[in-house]
């Protein structure tokens, strides 16, 4: 990989451009105290593309992110776009981005930080410590499965069809990731679906299952069907190390996985493409908040989501583990110190907004740094 490390930023709509504010402070910092050069180019996605260019995404755009080493994503959508017809929705945008880049795999960790546990709406003995890592399958299934669409019948009536297809090499390559990042964790994988019901649920864990034996025997899998999870999620969080599943599942399962850690500002996501021979891959990072128009503006939004992303990119897209960490240990001292958001507000804590918190974080920095 070349030196100079190329990143596209998206910041989007909402929030999404005064969140990623906030990341630029600390991509400086990692330039003046850690020396790396990063090359950062800026694009628009979602209703400002939509606004500007007629589109929620240009091919120009599309281009510059397959070009690009990572993209480091903010949010889309508003309600300015919301009745725009189906194929212009600012969503698309992230769509196109995962089915064009071949972003498959989608990592959404869930993690109780121990400042915050009274922020989750659980009690806090059966979240204290949670730490799990959703992958959910994010170029296939019933999102972009064909036949779809919505025909009128002969008699009047219309039929929406969507359909859910998965092949083996699909269910392979997302298992692969996951099987992967539980032997950096507890070696544990549950596999999830409606085999009860589904075909392409019954193929899921006969793959899954099959992978494991073959290559993984010293991960620990098993198997749940997708209502199950969501009941267990709720029930003993605890018990989960990697989760893996479809597109519509996986959906689903991390947005319920995401409130049991009370807040929704804090959790990155990474979603990555296949390595080719020299290791390199498409990879796109986004917070999984959204872009949150009702705080719009207000220059309240929790930053720490996007910057806690940016620390994904450096994790999985450069491979620099350390400087991750330290951007994960900065963001939960500025916690520990009793800052807050709105989003995140606790009795006894100091309300800031956006700004307050993302340049406490490079405060943080320095003093890890010393
Ligand atoms: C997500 C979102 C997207 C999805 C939407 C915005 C298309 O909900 O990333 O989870 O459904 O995948
Ligand atoms: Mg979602």
């Amino acid at each position: 990989m070349s030196a100079i490390k190329n990143i596209l930023i998206l910041p989007g709509d909402g929030i999404g451009p005064e969140v990623m504010h906030e990341v630029r402070r600390v991509i400086d910092w990692m330039s003046r105290r850690r020396g790396i050069a990063f090359n950062l180019s800026e694009d628009l996605v979602g209703g400002a593309s939509i606004d500007a260019r007629g589109t929620p995404i240009s091919d120009a755009t599309l281009q510059r992110a397959k070009d690009a080493d990572a993209v480091l994503f903010g949010a889309v959508g508003g309600p300015k776009w919301e009745s725009l017809g189906f194929d212009m929705r600012p969503e698309i945008a992230i769509l196109r981005l995962r089915s064009e880049l071949g972003l498959f795999a989608n990592l959404r960790p869930a993690i109780v930080y121990d400042p915050l546990i009274d922020a989750s709406t659980l009690k806090a003995e059966i979240v204290r410590g949670l730490d799990l890592m959703i992958v959910r399958e994010s170029t296939g299934g019933i999102y972009f499965g064909t036949p779809r669409g919505i025909e009128t019948l002969p008699d009047g009536t219309r039929r929406g069809v969507n359909t859910e297809v998965y092949t083996t090499p699909e269910i392979e390559r997302v298992a692969r990731v996951a099987f992967d990042l539980a032997r950096q964790r507890q070696q544990r994988v549950c596999s999830v679906e409606k085999a009860n019901v589904m075909e392409s649920g019954l193929l899921w864990r006969q793959t899954v299952q099959a992978l494991g034996d073959a290559e993984y025997p010293d991960v620990a899998l098993s198997h749940m069907y997708a209502d199950n999870c969501a009941m267990q999620l709720v029930r003993n969080p605890r018990q989960f190390d990697v989760i893996v599943t479809g597109n519509l599942f996986g959906d689903l399962l991390s947005d319920l996985a995401s409130m049991l850690t009370g807040s929704l500002g804090m959790l990155p996501s990474a979603t990555l493409g296949q390595p080719d021979a020299t290791g390199r891959r498409h990879a796109l990072y986004e917070p999984i908040h959204g872009s949150a128009p009702d705080i719009t503006g207000k220059g309240v939004a929790n930053p720490l989501a996007q910057i806690l992303s940016f620390a994904m990119l450096l994790r999985y897209s450069f491979g620099m583990t350390e400087d991750a960490a330290l951007i994960e240990r900065a963001c939960v001292a500025v916690l520990a110190n009793g800052l807050r958001t709105p989003d995140v507000m606790a009795p006894g804590c100091a309300r800031v907004g956006t700004q307050v918190m993302g340049e406490a974080v490079v405060r943080e920095l320095d003093k890890l740094l010393g």
